[in-house]
Order: structure tokens, then C-alpha cells, then sequence
């Protein structure tokens, strides 16, 4: 069924999404990486697309920026779709001082100060957000058999893209290897929801050294998440 969100019919999503942020992304991503493909949904341009990678059905929805805006996509995208593996190709900004730009990041925890936790589990409750581990497990020897370098850890996921409040380094003391605005409620739906959820990145910036990928260099390091995250979803 529609939504308002979504134009698309039962059926014009596959089983298994990839959900960057940029809706523009989507775009490219179906453009570059599948065949006969469909666009599925262009209500307030969050485009979706669904195609075949290697014979495989998999769609490609952009999801907005931070928590809110995403769980609006995967709510409907799960309860409306009948999606069962959502995994988030996305960005993020690296804290730990061994990360470069363009290292692939595989997010085995998610760490917030977005209130979805509270707002779930009430105050007290620090619920530790986690991946689909087979999906992980997967996408981690995926990578090593591509000999694409992967580094596996704990990410935060920022309500604000702009704050001086939070205490970046005391995080990265703590092993939070970087930030982004989605990996904590991706995977807390993926709890709710029942599904199989993963957050793979690329270190676009860098938190504390303040470098950043150009648009070029942004698209090349991309290839090799893409890599990463399409051969899983096949696997
Ligand atoms: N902060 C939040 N989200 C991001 C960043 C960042 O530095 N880089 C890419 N996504």
C-alpha cells in the first residue's frame, strides 16, 4: 500500500534494501551497480529503485539524514514492503586516529544520545544496539576475500551533525571509532521490526584532523563499501 511517504506497491521492493542517505546516491547506485532497474518511489525525492545485482533482486532506498527521517523509510519499507534485510551504505566521520579517508567501516555496535533509546525503554535503560551478526559475519569475510581492509567497531550516532556539547574525544577514548546519525536507530528497528540489519560506512571526514574526501575521491572510496555490501546482500 501507498504511503505518504511512499508511492510504491507491494512487490516493487526486493527482500533486501540498501538505504544511503542521499537520495541522489540511490540514484547512482542503481545507475552504476544494477540492471533493469526500476525507480519505485520519488515522493519528496526520497528516491527508491529496485534492480538485479548478478541475477539477485535488490533495491536501493535514500533515506534522509539522521534517525527520525530514516525510521519513517524503514518502518514502511518493513511493514508496508515486506523488506527482511536493510543495510545502510552510508558516511561517517572518523574519531579514531588510525582511520583514513575512504577506510570501509562495519558498525558491530551503535552507540546515540538520540532519545529513541529512552523513548523506547524508559529512563535508566542504556540498550546496547547491535547488527544482524550473520550478516556481519558476512560482510567481514566478504571483505577479506575482495581484499578490501575492513575495521569493525562501535559507532556513534549523533542527533546533531553541528555540536560542541558532546565530548568527541572522551568517546574515542571509550572505542568509538567514528560518528554518523543513523547506526543506533537502524539497528533498534532492527530489534523491533525482526529484521536483519547492517551499517556499512565510509570515513568521509575526519573529526578531529578536520580532512575531507573531495566529491571525486568520495566516489571511488565509495566503490569499494559498495563492493562490500552488494556481494553480501547476494551471499
Ligand atoms: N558527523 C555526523 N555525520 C557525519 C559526519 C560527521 O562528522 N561525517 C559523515 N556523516
Amino acid at each position: 500500500m501507498a504511503t505518504p511517504h511512499n508511492e510504491a506497491k507491494m512487490g516493487d521492493y526486493a527482500e533486501t534494501v540498501l538505504l544511503p542517505g542521499d537520495p541522489l546516491r540511490a540514484k547512482y547506485i542503481a545507475e552504476t551497480f544494477l540492471e533493469d532497474v526500476v525507480q519505485v518511489n520519488g515522493v519528496r525525492g526520497a528516491l527508491g529503485f529496485t534492480g538485479k545485482y548478478k541475477g539477485h533482486r535488490i533495491s536501493v532506498q535514500g533515506s534522509g539524514m539522521g534517525i527520525p527521517s530514516m525510521s519513517i523509510y524503514i518502518n514502511e519499507l518493513v511493514k508496508e514492503y515486506g523488506v527482511k534485510t536493510i543495510m545502510r551504505v552510508g558516511s561517517f566521520g572518523g574519531m579514531a586516529p588510525e582511520l583514513k579517508l575512504g577506510d570501509v567501516v562495519l558498525a558491530s555496535g551503535g552507540s546515540t544520545d538520540s532519545s529513541v533509546i529512552a523513548n523506547t525503554f524508559g529512563p535508566g535503560i542504556y540498550y546496547s544496539t547491535l547488527p544482524d551478526f550473520g550478516l556481519l559475519d558476512t560482510a567481514y569475510h566478504t571483505a577479506k576475500d575482495l581484499d578490501i581492509p575492513v575495521t569493525v567497531g562501535n559507532i556513534f550516532a549523533a542527533d546533531r551533525f553541528y555540536n560542541d556539547e558532546i565530548d568527541m574525544q572522551k568517546l574515542t577514548n571509550y572505542g568509538i571509532l567514528g560518528t554518523e546519525m543513523e547506526v543506533a536507530g537502524l539497528y533498534l528497528l532492527g530489534a523491533k521490526l525482526n529484521i536483519k540489519t547492517l551499517d556499512i560506512l565510509t570515513c568521509s571526514d575526519h573529526v578531529f584532523r578536520g580532512e575531507a574526501l573531495s566529491s571525486e575521491e568520495r566516489q571511488n572510496s565509495f566503490a569499494n563499501m559498495m563492493k562490500v555490501a552488494l556481494e553480501t546482500a547476494v551471499k
